[in-house]
């Protein structure tokens, strides 16, 4: 695969961070906990570039990949979203909140919890940059600020570049390894059903706690926070591009794909909403 000349391909110059329209955002706390949460989650990618780094320690071409490329530029969307909520909610201590990010999920990211086969893992990895491509997708539909919404399309056409890569390693390791459709998607849907809840329920609850001292943030309220959301996930969640995205290590036949690809969605639709 040809390699991009420049990594990452935007910085933050590029994001007009002083043309933010605070007042259209500032007054919405759920916009708030969902970009903080999403920049620790984000700047921690150099923690999980180093395990997967380490996990594929033998193919040279992938942690090249994965330190030079992948990892800068998940770090650079945290450090871009962290611009923006400082830039919003200036009053927002994030290096603090962050600080008890890393110290309570940092120890739950081991390598050993990476696999189990090489060629699962990189379908994993699919999952997660489907999650963050549609996220981000949704982000940029449901925003009610134009800077935020320019910033999302740059960070969900990385995640999609990245999904790209992810994709091919995994084809690489599948010729090897031929592991069964049904043993995929058994990987895809445990990877599905884990991503997201223990990371963001982290992220959400140390930006919360860092907000309003003295509370604390139960499964509950996150439980509330996803209902709210469900409202921006029904009308503006890339439900059609996430399943084709997900299904794609599967590699069921077309025509088996298009007939599914309907029920999927729907039952999609009816699992987060
Ligand atoms: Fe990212
Ligand atoms: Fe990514």
């Amino acid at each position: 695969m040809a390699k991009n000349p420049r990594h990452p391909r935007w910085s933050l110059q590029d994001i007009p961070f002083d043309r933010i329209e605070c007042a259209a955002i500032a007054e919405e706390n759920d916009w708030f906990y969902l970009l903080a949460g999403a920049s620790f989650v984000e700047t921690l990618s150099d923690l999980y570039a180093r395990n997967l780094a380490e996990y594929y320690g033998s193919n040279l071409e992938a942690q090249s990949w994965l330190r030079e490329q992948w990892e800068q530029e998940e770090v650079q969307h945290g450090r871009a979203l962290r611009a923006y909520v400082l830039a919003v909610w200036p009053d927002f201590n994030w290096e603090a909140a962050y600080a008890r990010f890393v110290a309570e999920y940092g120890p739950l990211c081991q390598t050993e919890s990476l696999g189990p086969t090489p060629a699962l893992e990189m379908a994993a990895r699919c999952v997660v940059e489907t999650g963050t491509a549609s996220f981000y997708t949704m982000i940029q539909q449901a925003s009610p600020e134009p800077v935020l919404r320019e910033l999302a399309a740059r960070i969900r056409a990385d995640e999609v570049q990245h999904y790209k890569y992810f994709y091919r390693f995994f084809r690489e390791y599948q010729t090897r390894e031929r592991i069964s459709r049904w043993r995929i998607l058994r990987g895809l849907w445990q990877r599905a059903a884990e991503a997201d809840l223990e990371d963001s329920f982290l992220a959400i609850r140390c930006a919360f706690e860092l907000r309003n001292p003295g509370q604390t943030f139960t499964p509950n309220d996150f439980r509330a926070f996803r209902k709210r959301l469900s409202v921006w996930i029904r009308r503006h969640y890339p439900f059609e591009m996430a399943i084709k995205m997900l299904m794609k290590p599967v590699a069921l036949p077309p025509m088996l794909q298009r007939l599914l690809l309907p029920l999927l969605m729907r039952g999609a639709r009816r699992a987060v909403t």
